[in-house]
């Protein structure tokens, strides 16, 4: 980021010192370490085994379906209340607030798609030292421990997992500031009551005076202040807080486990690291100029949701809160070698082995939903079943994006959109950055440069193309600015502590934020998108939501000063949640716009659980670095196993220039990533995809032309998500769990689970080795059909003009392999199938086919059909005989990899229009160097009902 208003010339001056020095790393020093963070700290300085947490089982109350009781600090005398819920899908939920908070705590809302419904609990027996609850249908339990307290989830024998076995259970509770006026009042009152309840219930109960007291409330221990707890400095700012300590924390013991991932987002490898020598991962979402690789500083966006995994379960913890969150990793084998391990085993002395995993937050309750698995695909629909799926993208979403900050003008914007028709480079979206606008006031135009946008939207129109417009959630304070002087006089800015619009500076300089946590504001903004209120917009302009974490260039760690004012809540409280709020308001307004009809486009930089439901996210400023490339694969695959399935990095980098190589490497990799979108900083030179000589030009054109001929598997996999919560861009572990040769791969992926990636992201490579999954499993190399045996490491060579993608014998995928300028100028063409036979000689596959861009899809509207081939026949059958959708579309061309020859190939179809309803014979060739069998022109219809019979 750079700035442009006087005031902000230091930021400016750092930037060219940057650019000159050409050195990028983090100004580590404006983010705060958890030393900084005095409720990290503290919370981090408790020692496991010293839990003041006791369950009081006599306070317990089981219904049907919920089970409460409380927990007892018996150092300060604090209780609260833990709830505990089996909801369907086997997840559990435990739930702990304050019993009595001096007032309410924040719940996160709007995350969940609905109140989950909940299964059957049972007490299974009961004793004082703790009971024993069954869980729903499966053969699971729940042993609660009274002293201290201590919550184990069993199934059979084994314990799946352990929630304060480590005793780290923390619950700042809500209290008056002890040299203030109302702690005085307050704490006279309550001795007195105390006194006055004491004296009357002893004379009623005539209890004699060491009564146990558990089951009526004691007086509060007042504890010492420590620093940090009422106000806390970082750098210049200060943070006021009136609610004095409030976080939260608590521990998990996951026996059995060596492998967690999630809670992105971090520029880190997909397995997460341990923590002990360091900081915790920290989740808060923040604007990280020139972010570093390898550590687990925060990022743009937060999802609070790890996953662990091992060759017999997968699980995942979703801890529920919106506040700046830490979390703690360690691992009893972390660092010990194989062989390390294998002498421990020889000695007898190994242990299982067990990760720990310890959560803190600043604010907030308690509420986490503990996904049971036990293979990775249940834990994804247990996640989706409570935070929903990825919204179902326009299929011209998943083409390809050309962006800059900035095209300058409307014939720049023609000029760039030719470039691509004349180097023969399909593209389906230009994207406007933020000096599009007039003065940085989003929903307008900049009357110079961009004159008249309907003519340019119509002009991409006509090509079948669209584009997407930024707009920032920051408002410039302009009393002529229309859009500001709306949102202030209706009251909905975010407020400072002591009242008033909160300010601070943006992009346009001073500038309000919009409070998108109140369902009003986010109303407003909606309709903020109707094409008669958002002037010079069209049907194909998109929207782009950037610095919604918020940025806030001069708040403390560039965002929003924690004491500001949401309502009644501070910004604290619901901080990680604010930019969702952004993505979700703008998303619903691209719906309306277009009366519910049309599927919305939007990009977010900030996001949290649940983001997945508005669009599409992208990794933030990164740079044209090698390392940069690389970690693309790990930052999206983790967001993809935390239901953010349509992920992209910026393709080329944003700061710094690639070389060409580089450049090369990135459109072949982004091609195979889910949002593929090339973007770069503002003071960098063009970089379309001609401007680096022939050669170049020609190795991206075949890269992008490779995304257009997948799309149609691309649709497929984002409607299966959509169904589903499946990631697309998958982890090998995903598709390959028992394997633990793939747990810690992040130099490949898989898209769906057919098709294997291995980019090349070396300077230099001259080859690759790959890991090719699964002892029953072939691989064939997509762009020579050469088949190789899974469950072995392959060696590579490669050259400029392409990566290794392999197809996994036992699929089909549908390609179209004509491509035009755009996605949509394709709609209409022909499919050719890709058969890839197993070793049984098997294969199946989808197709999925709709409109491509409205919701119909949701009125069964579609096509949907399973291909199989299996005892030499390949057939087309129905999946969703109730759905109503026709295409223009064939079949023009099947490729049989891995098979033998025929002597005939014999086509039935019900479709009269091709083959009069009759059997016909088909022409084929067979390659017998690469087994590869080609039928041509079989020419059914894609939508209907075909055999076809080797013989
Ligand atoms: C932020 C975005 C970047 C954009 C720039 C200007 O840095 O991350 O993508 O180009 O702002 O809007």
């Amino acid at each position: 980021m750079a700035a442009f208003t006087d005031r902000m010339a230091p930021v400016l001056l750092l930037w060219l010192a940057v650019c000159l020095t050409g050195s990028l790393a983090v100004d580590r020093g404006n983010f705060k370490t958890c030393d900084q963070s005095a409720f990290c700290k503290r919370q981090r300085a408790l020692k496991p085994g010293e839990s003041p947490y006791r369950a009081l089982l006599e306070t317990m109350e089981l219904t049907n379906t919920r089970l409460t009781l409380q927990l007892k600090n018996d150092k300060n005398k604090v209780r609260l209340l833990l709830e505990l819920y089996r909801l369907q899908g086997n997840i559990t939920r435990v739930k702990i607030n304050e019993l009595k908070p001096l007032k309410p705590r924040y719940e996160v809302p709007d995350v969940l798609v609905r109140e989950p419904p909940t299964e059957p609990l049972s007490l299974l027996s009961r004793d004082e030292n703790g009971v024993v609850l069954s869980l729903g249908a499966e053969s699971q339990r729940v042993i609660v421990s009274a002293q201290p307290f201590r919550l184990d989830i069993m199934e059979g024998r084994d314990v799946l997992m352990s929630l304060n076995s480590r005793g780290l259970l923390a619950f700042e509770h809500l209290r008056i500031r002890k040299d203030t006026f109302s702690y005085l009042i307050t704490s006279a009152f309550a001795s007195v009551w105390n006194i006055v309840q004491s004296v009357f219930s002893r004379q009623a109960d005539g209890e004699p005076e060491d009564a146990n007291l558990d089951n009526e409330e004691e007086a509060v221990v007042s504890e010492k202040d420590e620093e940090g707890m009422w106000e806390e400095m970082f750098k210049s700012f200060s943070d006021s807080k009136p609610n004095g300590p409030s976080a939260i924390g608590l521990d998990f013991s996951l026996p059995g486990v060596e492998h967690v991932y999630g809670i992105p987002e971090h520029a880190d490898s997909l397995r997460l690291k341990t923590t002990e020598n360091g900081d915790p991962y920290r989740l808060y979402n923040l604007d990280v100029f020139q972010y570093e690789l390898h550590n687990p500083m925060a990022l743009y966006g937060s999802v609070p949701v790890m996953l662990a995994h091992n060759a017999q379960r997968t699980t995942g913890i979703f801890w529920l809160n919106a506040a700046e969150t830490w979390v703690d990793i360690s691992s009893n084998t972390a660092g010990k070698t194989v062989f390390g391990k294998m002498l421990d085993y020889v000695q007898g002395s190994s242990e299982i082995p067990q990760t720990d995993v310890h959560w803190i937050s600043e604010s907030g309750i308690i509420d986490v939903f503990i996904m049971l698995g036990p293979t990775p695909k249940d834990v994804f629909a247990q996640y989706a079943s409570l935070t929903g799926t990825q919204t179902f993208p326009p299929l011209a979403a998943l083409a390809y994006h050309q962006c800059r900050w900035n095209y300058n003008d409307q014939d720049d914007v023609q000029s760039v959109d030719e470039g691509f028709d004349e180097h023969d480079i399909p593209l389906d979206f230009i994207w406007l950055d933020i000096e599009h606008t007039d003065g940085k006031r989003y929903f307008t135009w900049d009357a110079n440069k961009f004159a008249t946008p309907k003519e340019m939207l119509q002009g991409r129109l006509d090509k079948k193309r669209k584009m997407v417009a930024i707009v920032d959630p920051h408002i410039k304070v302009d009393s002529s600015y229309k859009v500001h002087s709306e949102i202030q006089s209706q009251g909905y800015y975010t407020k400072k502590k002591e009242g008033g619009d909160y300010e601070g500076w943006c992009w346009p300089g001073n500038v309000g934020y919009p409070d998108f946590t109140r369902e009003d504001m986010r109303a407003w903004w909606a309709r903020m998108f109707a094409y008669d209120k958002y002037e010079g917009s069209m049907e194909n302009l998109y929207t782009w939501n950037d610095m919604n974490e918020p940025s806030v260039f001069n708040g403390p760690e560039v965002t929003m000063h924690k004491d500001a004012k949401h309502g009644d809540w501070e910004h604290r409280d619901l901080h990680n949640i604010y930019g969702f709020y952004v993505q979700m308001a703008t998303s619903e307004g691209l719906i309306q716009r277009s009366g519910g009809v049309e599927r919305p486009f939007v990009l977010t930089r900030a996001f949290f659980a649940g983001s997945q439901r508005y669009g599409a996210v992208w990794t933030g400023d990164n740079a044209a670095e090698w390392g940069h490339l690389k970690i693309s694969i790990p930052m999206c695959l983790s967001l993809g196993l935390v239901g953010i399935a349509f992920c992209g990095a910026d393709v080329g980098g944003f700061f710094k220039s690639p070389s060409s190589e580089l450049l090369v490497r990135w459109y072949q990799t982004g091609a195979y990533q889910p949002f593929f979108r090339a973007h770069a900083h503002l003071d960098t030179p063009r970089r379309e995809p001609w401007l680096f000589g022939p050669e170049n030009t020609a190795l991206i054109r075949e890269a992008v032309r490779q995304r257009y001929t997948l799309l149609p598997y691309w649709y497929q996999q984002f409607y299966h998500t959509y169904r589903t919560g499946h990631p697309v861009m998958r982890p090998l572990w995903v598709e390959y769990p028992q394997d633990p040769a793939t747990y810690a791969l992040d130099d490949a992926f898989l898209i769906g689970g057919d098709l294997l990636v291995h980019p090349v992201t070396e300077e230099g490579a001259t080859g690759v080795t790959a890991y090719l999954p699964g002892k029953e499993e072939v691989w064939f190399d997509v762009h020579t059909f050469q088949r190789h045996n899974g469950a072995q490491n392959l060696y590579i060579p490669v050259t400029m003009s392409s990566i290794p993608v392999f197809q996994r014998g036992g699929s089909i995928i549908p390609k179209k392999l004509r491509v035009r300028r755009s996605s949509t100028c394709m709609e209409h063409d022909p499919y050719t199938l890709y058969v890839a036979l197993s070793r049984q000689r098997a294969a199946e596959g989808e197709l999925y086919i709709d409109d491509g861009h409205t919701f119909n899809f949701e009125k069964k509207e579609f096509i949907h059909r399973r291909l199989s081939f299996a005892n030499n026949i390949l057939s087309s059958v129905n999946l969703a005989p109730d759905a109503q959708f026709s295409t223009r579309s064939f079949v023009e061309r099947i490729l049989i990899l891995g098979a033998s020859k025929p002597t005939k190939v014999t086509l039935k179809t019900a479709e009269p229009a091709f083959t009069d309803g009759k059997t016909s014979q088909l022409e084929f060739e067979f390659n017998s160097t690469t087994s590869v069998l080609t039928l041509r022109n079989p020419g059914m219809n894609a939508g209907t009902d075909w055999t076809m019979m080797l013989q």
